[in-house]
């Protein structure tokens, strides 16, 4: 998330409405309208899938697990049950649904979601769908996710309806990012990120769940993608858990995930979400050795048409993907584990720093 975190304007403030956003207040809701409670079915439509047969289809996915604190988005663990479409098993579904953008409500200091917040957003699509459209088309286009100053027109102030399109928005954008990143890193995919089985969408709260793409859908869907599941540990728990792997592992298992970061940004992709977080570790029983993957790229930037690559290599230097991952593993394991990583900055990443992050600033 950035640091700065400007709040939205609002036209009506809701004081009543606004409550400590957590996401245990959401799962205790024993208005039973939450869909993701382990043990719950959901349908998911699929839009594209690994194999073609598999587009179009509604499956229905049993919830095994949530991953929680749900941040920007629901993760589920989920088991599917179609032999025929090569869905069998367990997987890992990423939804991009807007009453769940916890952290981004959290820190906009909105109100928190309700039935009546959904009323009146639900009467400003129905009954101003024009201007909604508008809004949105303009939401589409602002440089970042969170607003700046000249986003908005002038005293322009947005009203809870119009803030709760917002987030539609939100999570329209990151949807779209992520599904990208895993189209074009296919040549990566189950090796070092996450095999992409197919994008879905949401039927629980589609306005009409027979129908495919309809005017009011971009409103309301909530996409999501499904991925393999990867059953390991995540990086940091190296230093901080006990995932009882052994020490001379450590040192290659930090290098794949260094170099990992590395092969993602050559396909033209700057991610300012590298954590060690997202980076998971699993064992290989092939090869009989640990392999790690990387997962999470809703927060990236690509490199624009016309940009050029001075631009994009600036903006990496910036950045600094693989000082997230080598940097930190290093310098945490030293703390908390007495060593067992030597971080060696990759030729590229010498480069960036070289040509940009000199003491008198970019040198080209
Ligand atoms: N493919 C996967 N395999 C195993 N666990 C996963 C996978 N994708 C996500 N997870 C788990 O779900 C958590 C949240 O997923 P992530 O994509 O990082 O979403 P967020 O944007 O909420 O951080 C991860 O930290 C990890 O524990
Ligand atoms: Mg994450």
């Amino acid at each position: 998330m950035p640091s700065t975190t400007p709040t939205l304007r609002r036209l009506a403030s809701s004081p009543e409405l606004y409550r400590e956003y957590s996401t245990a207040t959401i799962l205790e809701n024993k208005e039973d309208q939450w869909p993701y409670i382990v043990g719950n079915f959901i349908s998911l439509r699929i839009r594209e899938g690994l194999i073609p047969a598999q587009k179009h289809h509604i499956v229905k996915a049993e919830i095994i697990k949530c991953f929680l604190p749900f941040t920007m988005s629901p993760v589920l663990l989920v088991r599917l049950h179609y032999p025929a479409l090569d869905l069998k098993g367990d997987f890992i579904l990423k939804l991009y649904d807007r009453h769940f953008s916890c952290d981004f409500r959290q820190q906009s200091r909105d109100p928190y979601w309700d039935p009546e917040l959904e009323r009146k957003y639900q009467r400003y699509v129905l009954e101003d769908g024009d201007a909604a459209s508008k809004l949105l088309e303009r939401m589409e286009g602002f440089e970042s996710l969170w607003p700046g100053e000249d986003d908005f027109e002038e005293d322009e102030e947005w009203d809870d309806a119009q803030n709760e399109l917002y987030y539609q928005n939100v999570i329209r954008r990151l949807y779209k990012q992520e599904s990208e990143v895993y189209r074009r890193t296919k040549d990566m995919h189950g090796i070092d990120v996450p095999r992409c089985i197919a994008t879905v969408e949401l039927l629980e709260y589609n306005m009409s769940r027979y129908t495919s793409e309809t005017e009011t859908s971009k409103f309301y869907d909530c996409p999501g993608i499904l991925l393999q599941y990867i059953k390991g540990f995540a990086l940091h728990e190296l230093y901080e858990g006990d995932p009882g792997v052994p020490r001379e592992t450590w040192q290659y298992i930090c290098e794949d995930a260094v170099r990992i970061v590395n092969a993602i940004s050559a396909h033209d992709i700057c991610n300012d979400d590298v954590n060690v977080r997202n980076s998971i570790v699993a064992w290989d029983p092939i090869t009989e050795k640990y392999k790690v993957r990387m997962i999470d790229f809703g927060h990236i930037t690509f490199k624009r048409p016309g940009e050029s690559d001075r631009d994009f290599r600036e903006k990496r230097a910036h950045t600094d993907e693989e000082g997230a991952i080598g940097l930190i593993m290093e310098s945490r394991l030293k703390e908390e584990r007495g060593g067992g990583f030597v971080y060696t900055p990759s030729e590229e990443s010498k480069l960036l720093k070289y040509d940009f992050m000199g003491e008198h600033g970019p040198r080209i």
